[in-house]
């Protein structure tokens, strides 16, 4: 759908029942709309919606939901559970980034951004060693990635994640006592590098901006959320 049918829907809505008092016959309606529409769009609209504007009115609420469901921020989080936590994020994440290798190609690949190595090494440091790690379960129900569109919405996900990072890492550690050296460097995967990797992703993002791909970026984003939710709830590792 077009980012201004979106914004134009409900002023063409009530421009049409108020016609409709007029011309009661709906049949009369629909060539009195067609001739008004590229009037009204072009003087009642707000300018298009941005893809990134998109993906936050389309993901609020799961991310709100998740946020909600994730014991990272309970008061009684234990070391137990999140060592679980983070190894239901490592079957999650290995899966995903070796999908996105493959479809980016190893010329394209962006090792700046990849977090799984910062995973295991949390991972190590919390007791597992290799074998262990080995033994983990992975997800095989990922978000649909045969498109560019595809992986920014997956990108989206996945580094926006990255944001919440700073807030986190002081919880962990005033709960549990673990910070980025002994077991929770992932929560603040790029640190000081978190506001320019971002920005970085949202200029690409801009970039990308085009009705036509717009969205496969918002359902591949959406996607991205639900299996993510699903994985740690099969994990047991959600409220
Ligand atoms: C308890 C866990 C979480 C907390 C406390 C948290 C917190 C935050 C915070 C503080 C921001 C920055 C908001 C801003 O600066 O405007 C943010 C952004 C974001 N988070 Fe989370 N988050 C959590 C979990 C997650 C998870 C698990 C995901 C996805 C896998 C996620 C995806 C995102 C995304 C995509 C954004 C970017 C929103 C945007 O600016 O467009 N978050 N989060």
């Amino acid at each position: 759908m077009c980012a201004l049918a979106i914004c134009c829907e409900p002023v063409l809505n009530l421009r049409m029942s108020a016609y409709s008092n007029v011309y009661p016959h709906s049949l009369d309606i629909p060539p009195l709309v067609e001739a008004l529409h590229p009037l009204s769009s072009s003087l009642v609209c707000a300018p298009p919606v941005s893809v990134l504007q998109q993906l936050r009115i389309a993901t609020a609420v799961q991310h709100k939901a998740l946020e909600a469901r994730l014991p990272l921020t309970h008061p009684d989080l234990d070391r137990q559970t999140y060592v679980r936590i983070l190894e239901a994020y490592y079957g999650f994440h290995a899966p995903l980034q070796r999908r996105i290798d493959a479809f980016l190609g190893a010329d394209a690949r962006e090792p700046e951004r990849e977090k799984v190595a910062t995973l295991i090494r949390d991972l190590h440091a919390l007791g597992l060693s290799d074998a262990d790690i080995s033994r983990l379960p992975v997800c095989a129900d990922l978000p649909p990635l045969d498109h560019v569109g595809h992986l920014f919405g997956i990108q989206y996900v996945m580094e926006g994640a990255t944001l919440g990072g700073q807030v986190l890492r002081r919880l962990i550690f005033g709960r549990l006592g673990i910070e980025a050296e002994n077991g929770a460097a992932f929560l603040d995967v790029y640190g000081r590098d978190t506001g320019r990797l971002w920005k970085a992703f949202l200029d690409r993002l801009a970039e990308l901006d085009h009705p036509d791909v717009n969205p496969k970026v918002v359902q591949a984003a959406c996607a991205t959320f639900a299996c993510f939710e699903q994985w740690l709830a099969r994990a047991g590792v959600l409220r």
